[in-house]
């Protein structure tokens, strides 16, 4: 290998240009150069293909920081099309112009289906990177139990599970890059509204991202939401009223967290109010925390509130928001640079070592903890070939109590225990009120890579 590409692709996270760094740093020991695609799978296809060289003379350009969120190079939710002769020849024709050995593609599971044909003409492993942390398997052979009713044509369903309680060794891929800033983000917010719910005795309802996995929506355990609701387990409006009575009776507030996803128990999505998709075919999420809202403002007693907001205005004691895209923004904490850096490295190694349609994952064991390792990308896929978002194990859910259970303290202690470095702290010390911001116009990295821009 002489010279490889590097794509980031889909939603953005915190650890993208952590990743690319890392990649680059183990391109530099082996000198490779490292050619960066503008925008995607997108840049692979534009017939100018705007590229930027990331190590020149196998140094890495100053303008790529891992400790910087977003990506450097830029991403899109524009994907190779695998029916589409003319996206692939366009990108194998491409991706031979710049003379490229191979690639990494930085993404979840609608970049592996991009990736996998161009492996035909070109070795591509992907590196790992989602908020939602749903790229890959609670156990092996977890894409098996996908089943599509006999002699239908329509989706596949989820069939019985094989297992009932999760080996934390087993999981492949125990989370992926973005994830732990995205919960950091989320328990920032929830601490924050619980103080305000509490002196004003409110209900508060706050919406996390995940679509239908409810990874960040169970992280956001860490600020103690009195309730957690996530996609996997429908809500069933009487247990959500009386659990919600019972702790506002007790504590004349109450915050619950729910994942976007979340579905009622008729099985239709809550939050999806109007079937709008994005030109990835994701089902876009408009408003989990309001329907939320909407349910208990039918169903909770006015009683409950005669003695908390007597003399109080009209106002609803109840109201929702979003966290929002804060979730995949900023600057990544220690633990996802921690990943994000070594599975870029790891993407290095394996197409050095010739693998293709491959993946870098993440393991852990209580006795090596987390060791980087890989997977045959279509080792995700169930039989018919489809990918599905990794959901949280019913065992890691107390449903009877809507809150983490204990297994799923015991999955994310080994993620968060540590997950915040000294630096972070610092950092937020030292730059966020730097009296330099109030004079200095804020200098964006898209106008820094321009000057760096090269076209074929
Ligand atoms: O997949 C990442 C994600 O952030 C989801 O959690 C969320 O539903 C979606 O992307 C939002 O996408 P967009 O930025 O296109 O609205």
């Amino acid at each position: 290998m002489r010279r490889i590409g590097i794509l980031t692709a889909g939603g953005d996270t915190p650890a993208l240009n952590a990743t690319i760094y890392g990649a680059v740093q183990r391109a530099n020991a082996l000198k490779i150069e490292v050619v960066g695609l503008l925008r995607g799978y997108a840049g692979l296809l534009d017939p100018r293909l705007p590229h930027v060289l990331l190590n020149p003379l196998y140094s890495i350009i100053p303008e790529l920081d891992p400790c910087k969120g977003g990506t450097l190079i830029g991403s899109s939710r524009t994907y190779l099309d695998h029916n589409s002769t003319e996206h692939l020849q366009t990108a194998g024709r491409h991706a031979a112009k710049l003379q490229l050995d191979g690639l990494i593609c930085i993404g979840g599971d609608g970049t592996i289906n991009g990736m996998q044909p161009l492996a035909e003409m070109l070795p591509c492993v992907l590196a790992p990177k989602t908020i939602d942390n749903d790229l890959g398997l609670n156990y092996p052979g977890e894409a098996d139990e996908w089943q599509r009713p006999a002699g239908a044509d329509g989706p596949t369903v989820r069939g019985v599970r094989n297992r009932d309680t999760l080996r934390l060794e087993d999981i492949i891929n125990y989370a992926t890059p973005g994830f732990a800033t995205a919960v950091f983000v989320v328990v920032q917010m929830v601490e924050r509204l619980r103080t305000t719910a509490e002196s004003h005795h409110r209900i508060a309802v706050v919406e996390v991202m995940g679509r239908q996995s409810g990874y960040i929506a169970l992280g956001a355990a860490y600020a103690q939401p009195d309730i957690i609701l996530i996609p996997e387990v429908p809500v069933d409006p009487q247990q959500l009223t009386r659990q919600v009575s019972l702790i506002y009776d007790q504590q004349q507030n109450v915050v619950i967290v729910v994942g976007e996803g979340v579905q009622g128990l008729d099985g239709r999505e809550l939050g999806a109010t109007s079937p709008a998709f994005d030109p990835a075919g994701n089902v876009k999420y408009s408003g989990a925390a309001d329907a939320i809202v909407g349910m208990l403002e039918k169903s909770l007693s006015p009683d409950l509130f005669l003695e908390t907001r007597r003399f109080e205005s009209d106002s609803s004691p109840l109201f929702s928001r979003k966290v929002g895209h804060t979730q995949r923004g900023g600057r990544p904490i220690l633990f996802d640079r921690f990943a994000a850096t070594q599975l870029g490295g790891k993407a290095v190694e394996l197409l050095v070592a010739g693998y293709s349609n491959e993946i870098a994952t993440l393991q852990y064991s209580t006795t090596e903890g987390f060791t980087f390792r890989s997977i045959a990308a279509n080792r995700l896929r169930d039989r018919w070939g489809e990918i599905h978002p990794r959901e949280v194990h019913p065992s890691l859910y107390d449903a009877g109590r809507m809150q983490l259970s204990s297994l799923g303290m015991e999955y994310l202690k080994p993620i968060f225990t540590r997950a915040v470095g000294a630096d972070d702290v610092e950092y937020i010390r030292r730059e966020v009120f730097d009296a330099g911001c109030l004079s200095n116009r804020y200098q964006s990295i898209n106008s820094d890579i321009r000057r760096r821009i090269r076209y074929v």
